[in-house]
């Protein structure tokens, strides 16, 4: 068959993504006060081989080298995240200068690159003594946080375009707070978790107000970057895609509802019993603020089936499809048509709202510079293609999608993984700190240059939802 053009919408974003830990370093330079992934790094057996972000990929110093590699390859935005307590060393209180002063340089260097600033406030390094005074199981860490954002919308809020509160809220209440497989690592009952979840929210609220009070530049985004579970009943049985319909309301409602309708879904919050959250009068009207916009990241899909499960919070996970092909990371499947098919059911359930792939990507470890001194990736350029090939037929069908980040600009310290998963477009030599671009980088960047690509057409396959609707 010949080759199909895919164009995408005029200003679409074509940017690449990073965050503060996962690649600054520089953890006790300047004034930077410890975060809570300082502390969980040091947890013996935390972190896959003991690694540390102590160091990353060094951009505090290698920042404008960063930033001039993506305005070369033809990228026009770039998502990256303040790292709290490097502005805040205790998380309250006194601004720390030297840290606002860095992410003044990174932007106005962005600014005048031509890179488009989409800046999150929050990408999981909590101020270490913030958790010791109890972390996000306390209200008070909420009211600290729109301290913090109006700490840096005052600072910044002159010039950079686009803001998001939170990455993936949920990370940080379940993998931080009820699996501890995450910062700060703990393991608290339903209940407590669930207070986490309403603590975040509502800073979610509290920041965004304190940003649109703060923040000057006209036109300013203001909006959230979450990480909804792409749900995929196995096809077939009716009871698949009822089981599958139970899981969204309680893994993405949970936080869609409160977030766009100020109320939490009422038949999950019966589920809870007695494990559902303190809210306290006025915090549902702080939650709901009007989005700009609505961040998603997505990797991967989550098959759900109809089982022996009794329990509605409890969903059965279907096992990897026979011949599924994964990335490094374990478990993950690469399954290109969850793009159109989280695009399109976040659109249909709430509404056309401004979308933004805030991260996609994929982990190839084995990446490395060959002999002729290039990092040939074509695993990595087939996931990217065909994820946007589908979120092609997405804006097709009517979805509001402003644009696309890789995740991530460069290899870096993958959380509990460390530095073995090697999500970055841009290879990283942990011992020279040398940037390569990889081949999916040139490929990503001529995409941005053309604000599209050919391929070849896409085969019919719309989402056992969408078949299950009729
Ligand atoms: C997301 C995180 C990001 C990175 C990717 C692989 O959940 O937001 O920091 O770890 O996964």
């Amino acid at each position: 068959m010949p080759n199909q053009r895919f164009d995408f919408p005029q200003d679409f974003l074509w940017g690449a993504a990073t965050s503060a830990y996962q690649v600054e370093g520089a953890a006790d330079e300047d004034g930077k006060g410890p975060s809570i992934w300082d502390t969980f790094c040091r947890r013996p057996g935390a972190i896959q081989r003991g690694e540390t972000g102590a160091e990353a990929c060094r951009h505090y110093r290698h920042w404008k080298e960063d930033l001039a590699l993506m305005k070369d390859l033809g990228l026009n935005a770039y998502r990256f995240s303040v790292s709290w307590p490097r502005v805040q060393s205790e998380g309250r209180g006194r601004a720390n200068e030297k840290g606002l002063a860095f992410y003044e340089r990174l932007v106005d260097e962005m600014l005048r690159l031509g890179l488009r600033p989409n800046l999150t406030l929050y990408h999981w390094d909590l101020p270490q003594a913030l958790e010791d005074k109890g972390g996000w199981t306390s209200r008070d860490t909420a009211l600290a946080f729109q301290d913090y954002c109006a700490l840096v919308a005052r600072r910044l809020g002159d010039r950079v375009p686009m803001w998001a509160t939170f990455n993936e809220p949920d990370c940080v209440s379940h993998a931080g707070y009820e699996s501890g497989v995450q910062a700060p690592g703990r393991r608290e009952s339903p209940q407590v978790v669930n207070q986490v979840v309403h603590h975040l929210l509502l800073a979610h609220g509290l920041g965004m107000q304190a940003l649109r009070r703060e923040a000057r530049l006209k036109g300013l985004q203001a909006g959230i970057v979450l990480n909804p579970l792409v749900i995929w009943p196995t096809p077939g049985r009716p009871e698949d895609v009822a089981a599958a319909e139970r899981h969204w309301r309680v893994a993405n409602d949970w936080w869609l509802e409160p977030l766009l309708k100020g109320g939490y879904p009422e038949e999950v919050w019966g589920w809870m019993g007695k494990d559902v959250p303190r809210v306290e009068p006025g915090d549902l009207q702080t939650i709901r603020q009007d989005l700009d916009f609505l961040g998603l990241n997505l990797y991967t899909r989550a098959r759900i089936t109809a089982g022996a499960s009794k329990d509605p919070l409890v969903p059965d996970y279907a096992p990897l499809p026979e011949g599924a092909r994964c990335t490094s990371m374990p478990g993950w499947e690469i399954f290109p048509p969850i793009m159109e098919s989280l695009l399109v059911e976040v659109t249909r359930r709430w509404g056309r709202l401004p979308l933004y792939v805030t991260e996609n990507g994929a982990s190839f470890s084995q990446d490395a510079p060959g002999p002729d001194g290039r990092v040939h990736d074509p695993a990595r350029i087939d996931y990217l293609r065909d994820h946007l090939q589908h979120a092609h037929r997405a804006l097709a069908s009517g979805v509001d999608l402003r644009g696309y980040f890789a995740w991530s600009l460069m290899d870096n310290f993958e959380w509990s993984f460390g530095y073995a998963q090697r999500f970055g477009i841009v290879h990283v030599d942990f011992q020279t700190f040398r940037r390569t671009p990889k081949d999916s980088a040139h490929w990503l960047g001529r995409v941005a240059r053309e604000n599209g690509f050919e391929a070849e057409p896409l085969p019919p396959r719309p989402s056992p939802f969408v078949q299950a609707r009729g």
